[in-house]
C-alpha cells in the first residue's frame, strides 16, 4: 500500500509517500521558520497562510521524486491534530480533496502519533512494548506503548514542553527563534559546572515533569552576572544538563515503574545530542535498549504521518470526510492497531 502523508500542524510543510512494501519512497519538507523568526515564534495566521502557499507544489514535487502519479497512491494521511487550528485545516483540506478526487481512503493522523513511530522509519525497528519519551515543542509526555493505538499517557509536563523551555530560555540568550538547537550549540562552549540549576519535580515521586522553573531560573542568573558570550554559554550548559538529567531521572522512574526494558525518544528534542549521549550511557549501565528516529525525523515531517497513517489503513481504518479537525486531541483515544 502507498500512502502520502501530509504534515501541516505548526510551522513545516511536510509531504512524503510511505509504501508498505518498500518503505519510503519520497520525502519533501518546507520550513518556515524564517518567516517566523522576526516575530520571535510562530504567528499562526501567518503560518497557515504559507502552508496554503506550498502544499500543492509540495504534494507535486514529492509525487515526482517517487516517480508515482495520482493512480498508484492507495490512501491520503493528514495530521488531524494536536496544533494550531487553521495550519491543520490546510492539511486536511487538501488530504480530503486528494481522498475524494482520487477515490481513496483519508487517514487523520495524530501528530504525536507519527513522532511516537518515527523510529520505524529506520533499521533496526524497535519492538513492542516499549517506554516512548515525546519531547517535541509542544509536547513532553511518557508513554507506555503496548502496540499502535494502545498508549497510556504515565507522566507529562505540568506547565511548559521542553522544546519550549529550550525555546524560551534561548530567547533569554540572544538567541533566534527556534533556538533548542543554537542553545544547544552554544552550550558546546560552556563551562561545565559554573552553575547548577535544580531539577525540577525529581524530589517527591511520580512521572509528571515541569519545565517553566528552568527558564525562570536562567532568567535570574541572566539578570545577576555578566552579559557575555562565556556567561550565556555556561548559562545555556547548566540548563540543558539540567532538563537532560530531569529527563533521564524520569524515565529511569518510569522504566523501574512499568518493568520496560526498551525506551523509544521522539520529537524534535531528541535531537539534542546532550540527552543522546547521556541516554546512550545510561542504557549501557542500566540494560536498557535504547531508539532515536534519524535526525530528519526528530523534527516535523510528512514521513511519520504517511508511515502513521499507513499502519491504520492497513488495519481498515479511516477517517470520514465530515471529520473534524483535532487543535486538541488526547493520545489515549486513539483506537488500537
Ligand atoms: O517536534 P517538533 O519539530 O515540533 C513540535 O511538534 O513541537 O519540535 C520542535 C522543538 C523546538 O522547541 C526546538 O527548539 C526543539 O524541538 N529542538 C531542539 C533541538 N532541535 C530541535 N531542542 C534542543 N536541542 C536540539 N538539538
Ligand atoms: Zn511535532
Amino acid at each position: 500500500m502507498k500512502v502520502l502523508g501530509i504534515e501541516t500542524s505548526c510551522d513545516e510543510t511536510g509531504v512524503a509517500v510511505y509504501d508498505s512494501s518498500n518503505g519510503l519512497l519520497a520525502h519533501k519538507l518546507y520550513s518556515q521558520v524564517k518567516l517566523h523568526a522576526d516575530y520571535g515564534g510562530v504567528v499562526p495566521e501567518l503560518a497557515s497562510r504559507d502552508h496554503v502557499r506550498k502544499i500543492v507544489c509540495l504534494v507535486q514535487e514529492t509525487l515526482e521524486q517517487a516517480q508515482l502519479a495520482a493512480k498508484d497512491i492507495d490512501g491520503i494521511a493528514y495530521t488531524r491534530g494536536p496544533g494550531l487550528i487553521g495550519a491543520l485545516l490546510v492539511g486536511s483540506s487538501m488530504a480530503k480533496s486528494l481522498a475524494y478526487a482520487w477515490q481513496v481512503p483519508a487517514i487523520g493522523v495524530h501528530h504525536m502519533e507519527g513522532h511516537l513511530l518515527a523510529p520505524m522509519l529506520d533499521e533496526p525497528v524497535p519492538a513492542f512494548p516499549f517506554l516512548a519519551l515525546l519531547v517535541s515543542g509542544g509536547h513532553t509526555m511518557l508513554v507506555n506503548v503496548q502496540g499502535i493505538g494502545r498508549y497510556d499517557v504515565i507522566g507529562e509536563s505540568v506547565d511548559d514542553a521542553a522544546g519550549e523551555a529550550f525555546d524560551k530560555t534561548a530567547k533569554l540568550l540572544g538567541l533566534d527563534y527556534p533556538g533548542g538547537p543554537l542553545l544547544a550549540k552554544l552550550a558546546e562552549q560552556g563551562v561545565p559546572d559554573t552553575y547548577r540549576f535544580p531539577r525540577p519535580m525529581t524530589d517527591k515521586p511520580g512521572l509528571d515533569m515541569s519545565f517553566s522553573g528552568l527558564k525562570t531560573h536562567a532568567a535570574n542568573t541572566v539578570k545577576k552576572e555578566l552579559n557575555d558570550l562565556q556567561t550565556h554559554a555556561n548559562i545555556a550548559y547548566a540548563f540543558q544538563e539540567a532538563v537532560v538529567d530531569t529527563l533521564l531521572i524520569k524515565c529511569r522512574r518510569a522504566l523501574k515503574q512499568t518493568g520496560l526494558k526498551r525506551i523509544v525518544m521522539a520529537g524534535g528534542v531528541a535531537a539534542n545530542k546532550k540527552l543522546r549521549e547521556k541516554f546512550a550511557s545510561a542504557s549501557k549501565a542500566d540494560k536498557f535498549e535504547i531508539f532515536y528516529p534519524s535526525f530528519e525525523y526528530c523534527t516535523d515531517n510528512g514521513a511519520m504521518i504517511a508511515y502513521a497513517g499507513c499502519q491504520r489503513l492497513l488495519a481498515g481504518q479511516f477517517t470520514d470526510f465530515d471529520s473534524k479537525a483535532m487543535p486538541r486531541w488526547s493520545l489515549e483515544t486513539l483506537p488500537a492497531v
